[in-house]
């Protein structure tokens, strides 16, 4: 379980409390991490009770059902609603996971909803993802090759070849891996994390691209790729269910096999 972290010598406060309609029979309290740039003070944790008889059943829903109905304030990111884009990556419960997958049946008690941890926020439920955007951009996560294609057209792969990506293309860099792992916590600034981290890996093995030598070149580096110590909460909170912790250890494995 991943734990939520307060920032240094901040105190979460005891917010407001929304009650539920009168007549509601089935209730769920979210106790919700709220923070407002444009009011200095310190965070605070409102409650909001939502009637589960007249909600969808995915945490997503309850937090559009809050916003629409009780407190438009509420500050988040969502889009596809299904899985697919990452944006509604948060910490539910103690554990970094998509809003729109994690069933509100799932959680015992009250919802406890905090941003992504050990990251700067923008506002409530909205971390501040420049700098894990800037580091996937450094991995250059796109094919290169010098060659033309053969009859100039479409670059082949095999289907052994096209298996190999299997486990890394369906990455949705949400960020729940990068931001539930220590060694990112205490070294984010230099240490690239497990999400850029499985992209490097994702074209340094794919056949069609030809810089595998500079795209290992640029991760053999202490702090870059070896702050990993295969802790391994990347791959037990990833809601995809991939491993980056595989990829980097392959990573590591290529780099110590092209210098025997
Ligand atoms: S590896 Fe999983 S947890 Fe990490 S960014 Fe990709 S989808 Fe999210
Ligand atoms: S295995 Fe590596 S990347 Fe994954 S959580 Fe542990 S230290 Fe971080
Ligand atoms: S809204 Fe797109 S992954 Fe949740």
């Amino acid at each position: 379980m991943v734990e939520f972290r307060l920032p240094q010598n901040s105190r979460v406060t005891e917010g407001t409390t929304h009650k539920a309609p009168k007549g509601a029979k089935r209730i769920k309290r979210f106790r919700i991490y709220r923070w407002d740039p444009e009011n200095e003070g310190n965070p605070r944790v409102d409650t909001y009770e939502v009637d589960l008889d007249k909600c969808g059943p995915m945490v997503l829903d309850a937090l559009l059902k809050i916003k629409d109905e009780t407190d438009s304030t509420l500050t988040l990111r969502r889009s596809c609603r299904e899985g697919i884009c990452g944006s509604c990556a948060m910490n539910i419960d103690g554990t970094n996971t998509l809003a729109c997958t994690k069933s509100i049946d799932d959680i015992k008690d009250d919802a406890k909803i905090y941003p992504l941890p050990h990251m700067p926020v923008v506002k409530d439920l909205v971390p501040d993802l420049t700098h894990f955007y800037a580091q996937y951009q450094s991995v250059e996560p796109w094919l290169q090759a010098d060659t033309k294609p053969a009859g100039g057209r479409e670059r082949l792969q095999s289907p052994e070849d096209r298996e190999k990506l299997d486990g890394l293309y369906e990455c949705i860099l949400c960020a729940c891996c990068s931001t539930s792992c220590p060694s990112y916590w205490w070294n984010g600034d230099k240490y690239l994390g497990p999400a850029a981290l499985l992209h490097a890996y994702r074209w340094i093995i794919d056949s069609r691209d030809e810089n595998t030598g500079k795209r290992l070149d640029n991760l053999e580096d202490p702090f870059r790729l070896y702050r990993c110590h295969t802790i391994m909460n990347c791959a037990k909170t990833c809601p995809k269910g991939l491993n980056p912790a595989k990829a980097i250890a392959e990573i590591k494995k290529l780099i110590a096999e092209r210098a025997v």
